[in-house]
Formats: C-alpha cells, sequence, structure tokens
C-alpha cells in the first residue's frame, strides 16, 4: 500500500483522518494501476501486428481513454479528500509493485495473451480495493466500482478472442506475459513474442 503516512491537513466532511488517510494510501495505488494501465494499452495499440492489426489497434483506443479518465478522477478524489496524488513517471515506477509490461513487436493474438494477464492482475487488486473500501468510503468505493465494469468489459473483448467455440481459453493455467503469450499465439510466433 502507497504512502500510508500522508499527512492531511483537512478531508472531505464527516470522515476521520485516519479514515481519509487509508482511502488515500489505497487511491494512490489505484493512480499507480491506471496510470500504468492507459500505458500499457497505449504500447499495445503501437506495437501490434498481423493480419488483425487494424481491429485490434482499434479496439484499443477507447480504453485507453477510459483508463486515463480513471486516472483523472482518482488523483482528483485524493486531492479532495486532502492528499497530494504521485503523478510522474518516477513515482509511478517507484510505488508499483508489479514488472513493467514485457512484450515488444508482437503479433495481435500473443499481445492479447499478454494483456488478459495484465487484466487479471489489474481487475483483482481492484476489487481487494473495492472490498476495502466497505467500511471506510462508500462515495469511493462507487467511482471504483463502475471503473471496474469498464474493465472487466473490455477485459471480456480480450478474451473473446482467446477464446474457442467450447468456451475454453488459450491462456488457461498462463500466469506470466510472455507465457500467456505464447499459448494464445501458438508455436510458429512463439519466438516473436519472447525475443522482443
Ligand atoms: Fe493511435
Amino acid at each position: 500500500m502507497a504512502d500510508l503516512k500522508q499527512k492531511l491537513k483537512y478531508t472531505t466532511p464527516g470522515m476521520s483522518d485516519a479514515d481519509a488517510t487509508k482511502v488515500v494510501g489505497l487511491l494512490q495505488d489505484r493512480l499507480y494501476a491506471a496510470n500504468d494501465l492507459h500505458l500499457t494499452l497505449k504500447h499495445v495499440h503501437w506495437n501490434v501486428v498481423g493480419p488483425h492489426f487494424i481491429s485490434v489497434h482499434e479496439m484499443i483506443d477507447p480504453q485507453v481513454d477510459e483508463v486515463r479518465g480513471f486516472a483523472d478522477d482518482i488523483a482528483e478524489r485524493i486531492a479532495t479528500l486532502g492528499g497530494s496524488p504521485k503523478g510522474t513517471a518516477g513515482a509511478l515506477v517507484e510505488g508499483r509493485n508489479w514488472d513493467e509490461y514485457s512484450i515488444g513487436r508482437a503479433t495481435t493474438q500473443e499481445h492479447l495473451g499478454a494483456l488478459d494477464v495484465v487484466y487479471q492482475g489489474v481487475i483483482s487488486s481492484y476489487r481487494d480495493a473495492m472490498n476495502e473500501l466497505d467500511d471506510l468510503d462508500l462515495v469511493t468505493q462507487d467511482m471504483l466500482i463502475a471503473q471496474i465494469n469498464s474493465m472487466e468489459l473490455f477485459h471480456w473483448f480480450v478474451r473473446a478472442h482467446l477464446e474457442d467455440k467450447g468456451g475454453n481459453l488459450s491462456t488457461s493455467g498462463a500466469t506470466t506475459e510472455e507465457d500467456a503469450a505464447l499459448a494464445a499465439g501458438g508455436a510458429t510466433d512463439a519466438d516473436a513474442a519472447v525475443a522482443h
């Protein structure tokens, strides 16, 4: 959890300083997640190749815009609660507890396979934050619920590309972006995914 000790000079009426401090720390972690995600999505938008390039390239941009908006809403909620959002690239790299997206130029299927793993991580951590907010701040929780809804919808768009007619995901069981890219891309594209 990021920066739980940020000293607040004021907060929103009716909330204790202790609760507001916890919510600000929790939101700072979400700000890192949203900022990292919209950068990752643009990176994928620029690096996908292959026969389905244009559909995947164009599918990603509306989600970039939405996630960028999430970051703005999170940062402004931090400020509303009396905190100071950290929005710089250096703070993100220092504050995040996950590795940078690992795939460079690769096929649409490989990137979508890797994005399946990315979304599993981001959505799980968002749901943890949502549950923690049950006893802290329902207004902030409401904001995160709407963001989760949008991300879960996009995750389905991603997974629909990885699914067969029986509903089986090609990435099932993969826990790393590289393994998921390999599983989604097939053997012929395997080297491209790992040799970025
Ligand atoms: Fe573009």
